[in-house]
């Protein structure tokens, strides 16, 4: 795993999306893989900014989403599906016809499931894949106690995820109680991982997921198994690493992320 941690959330944002950036102009074809929250939405901004103002083209990409809830139509306005053509679709070049996020209205569940476990894999599979987390350590929907070689399913969300998404509905009774998402071992299959957390409210979580044992009960704790997971910070998020010296120096003696404007 590698840690950056930056001042603030604008910052690792920012980095993040030159991540992203120079993955995309490197590959014809590319495959990303996207979440949604609040978390990522700066970031969002900056490759928005990027493809005005930097030319950065997503009309070759393809997209697959982590999750969505169940039981709602895509223009709900809580659905994940409106969201990311709010917070980006709607802002680039992107073809609608590539961009998939799960189906929460599909009459049978396990066949759609399934089918997207085979067009990612006719894709090529996720270049790089975008993560938040829980607070209750979860990524994707992937709640705790899931499986680490879970694919892409239905399952039921906590009730504190619940509380934690409230504010995007009318009022805790309106939040689904199902979701579909990517399972984890979906998500380990990605290429690169790029996990991104901010403030005090996700310190516990990524304490957990990057300095604590492999645990279902923490589900981004997988992350460990990932071949390239990078983990995106703000101060608050990483005030209780332990060794959050030790990252920084590794940060800052990485010639790879020195070559980023972002981190000057
Ligand atoms: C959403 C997703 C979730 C969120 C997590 C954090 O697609 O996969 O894992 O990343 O619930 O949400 P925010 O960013 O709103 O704190």
């Amino acid at each position: 795993m590698e840690i950056m941690i930056l001042p603030d959330a604008q910052r690792a944002s920012e980095l993040c999306a030159a991540v992203i950036d120079r993955a995309i102009r490197a590959k014809p074809g590319f495959v990303l893989g996207l979440a949604t929250g609040s978390t990522p939405v700066p970031m969002y901004r900056e490759l928005i900014r990027r493809h005005r103002e930097e030319g950065l083209d997503f009309s070759r990409v393809r997209s697959f989403n982590l999750d969505e809830y169940l039981g709602l139509a895509p223009d709900h306005p809580a659905s994940y599906r409106r969201f990311m053509n709010e917070q980006l679709f709607d802002h680039i070049n992107i073809d609608p016809a590539n961009t998939r996020v799960p189906d929460g209205l599909a009459a049978d569940i396990d066949a759609a499931c399934a089918q997207y476990e085979a067009d990612i894999r006719a894709a090529g599979g996720v270049d790089v894949q975008v993560l938040g987390i829980g607070s209750d350590g979860h990524i994707g929907f992937n709640e705790p106690a899931s499986s680490f070689a879970s694919r892409t399913r239905s399952l039921t969300l906590t009730r504190q995820t619940r509380q934690d998404n409230a504010r995007f509905f009318a009022s805790l009774d309106d939040v689904p109680h199902g979701c579909v998402t990517m399972g984890i071992g979906t998500i380990l299959e990605s290429r690169t991982a790029v996990m991104l957390a901010f403030g005090a409210g996700k310190a516990d979580a990524i304490a957990g997921a990057i300095e604590g044992p492999l645990c279902a009960m923490n589900p981004a704790s997988a992350l460990q198994l990932h071949p390239d997971a990078r983990i995106f910070l703000d101060e608050a998020a990483a005030s209780k690493l332990k060794l959050k010296d030790y990252y920084n120096e590794v940060f800052a003696r990485s010639p790879y992320w020195q070559s980023f404007k972002e981190v000057k």
